[in-house]
């Protein structure tokens, strides 16, 4: 018999069967927001907090918990994957992630490492195995990590940027010294989320960041490829959510990262609607999406109303799992995050009965 979580909402939804009502969860759902976060957070600094298994995954539970949200995933960050291939990462105060020996030119490859196992990241599946066994049995355990080209963006740039210079100039300068690049951490990837799926994650959310730098062209030529690589090292039965924000021009491109896979879903920021996006994408595909974050900043009411707009669009398609089109931010106060899965329940509810 299947366990339960693979018929939950959300992994029906990925797999586009039809469901009483749609799934949601949030991404960043756990973070700064909640007090109960910032409460573990003044004891530790954020980077050993994701190196402790048990802490990660009593975040996430609680989290789970008390946003009642349909998905948990995984908590972790996107860049501890690169400290065992050789780069020194900090979260420094007030300032987000710094790499301190960023890969800027071809001679610097050489001292990145190949992720050969998971031995320096054994903290990451024992998150995963820790979060699976607290969390109730109807709901899923998504894992993640880094698309290739967002984990290359940071390895070059070192830390966040305005205009990616470094990472375009490598990629237009060296397209070799670029595939290599792109490939070691799609290889990287692949090792990492296959951990997480053997430990207990059921599907995975692959975070294309910032993506949404580059023209469509460029996307296609040095993006999309090496993402493709990693979708197709992974195992058939493991819904995959892609992700990336910031530039809807990919949409029409975006299905070739499957390859054909049936449980595909793709997510969708704010910037283009919900129903458009469903059209470039294909209506046989699933989809994320697609609120703007920065709505849960205002009032209770228009949430409601602009969740009823974002289901209207949907139009009772199988295949949507309702999220924001990116993550949580900081300042979002909690009741609304809640008020916001409250509404989703409710109207999709009704509109799957009428
Ligand atoms: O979604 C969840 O609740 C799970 C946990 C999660 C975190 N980071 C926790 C986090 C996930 C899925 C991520 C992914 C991640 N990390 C991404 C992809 C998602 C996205 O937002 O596009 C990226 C780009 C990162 C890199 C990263 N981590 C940045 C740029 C920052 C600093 C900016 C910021 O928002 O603080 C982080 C820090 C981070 N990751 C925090 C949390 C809870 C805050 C850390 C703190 O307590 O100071």
């Amino acid at each position: 018999m299947l366990p339960p979580w693979q018929n939950s909402l959300t992994m029906r939804a990925a797999r586009r069967e039809p469901v009483e009502r749609t799934p949601i969860w949030l991404m960043r759902q756990a973070g700064r927001y909640m007090a109960e976060y910032r409460a573990i957070r003044r004891e530790t600094t954020f980077l050993e907090l994701c190196k402790n298994p048990r802490l990660c995954a009593e975040i996430m539970l609680t989290a789970v918990e008390r946003l009642r949200v349909d998905a948990a995933i995984l908590f972790s960050d996107l860049l501890v994957i690169l400290e065992p291939l050789g780069l020194e990462l900090e979260f420094a105060a007030g300032e987000g992630p710094v790499i301190h020996n960023p890969v800027r030119r071809a001679e610097d490859l050489s001292r990145l490492r190949e992720l050969e196992n998971m031995d320096r990241l054994a903290f990451v599946p024992e998150a995963v195995r820790q979060t699976r066994a607290g969390l109730r049995d109807d709901l899923p355990l998504i894992g993640f990590a880094g698309a290739p080209f967002t984990l290359a963006a940071y390895a070059v740039e070192g830390g966040s940027s305005r205009d990616y210079r470094f990472t375009k100039s490598l990629m237009y300068a060296d397209r070799g010294a670029w595939n290599a690049l792109t490939d070691r951490l799609a290889r990287a990837a692949t090792v990492y989320l296959n951990a997480q799926i053997a430990a207990g994650a059921q599907m995975v959310q692959i975070f294309d960041s910032w993506a949404g730098c580059l023209g469509v062209e460029d996307f296609c030529e040095f993006a999309l490829p090496a993402t493709r690589r990693l979708v197709a090292a992974l195992p058939a039965e493991t819904p995959v959510i892609y992700f990336s924000t910031g530039n809807p021009a990919f949409l029409p491109h975006l299905r070739e990262i499957g390859g054909g896979r049936k449980n595909m879903v793709f997510g969708v920021d704010w910037r283009i609607p919900l129903d458009d996006a469903w059209r470039i994408l294909g209506e046989d595909a699933a989809v994320q999406g697609n609120l703007d974050p920065a709505v849960l900043l205002g009032a209770p009411d228009d949430i409601r109303r602009r969740a009823a707009a974002v289901l209207r669009q949907a139009g009772g398609r199988p295949g949507h799992i309702f999220n924001l089109g990116h993550g949580v931010l900081p300042q979002t106060p909690v009741e609304n995050a809640v008020a916001l899965v409250e509404a989703v329940r409710e109207t999709s509810a009704r509109r799957m009965d009428a």
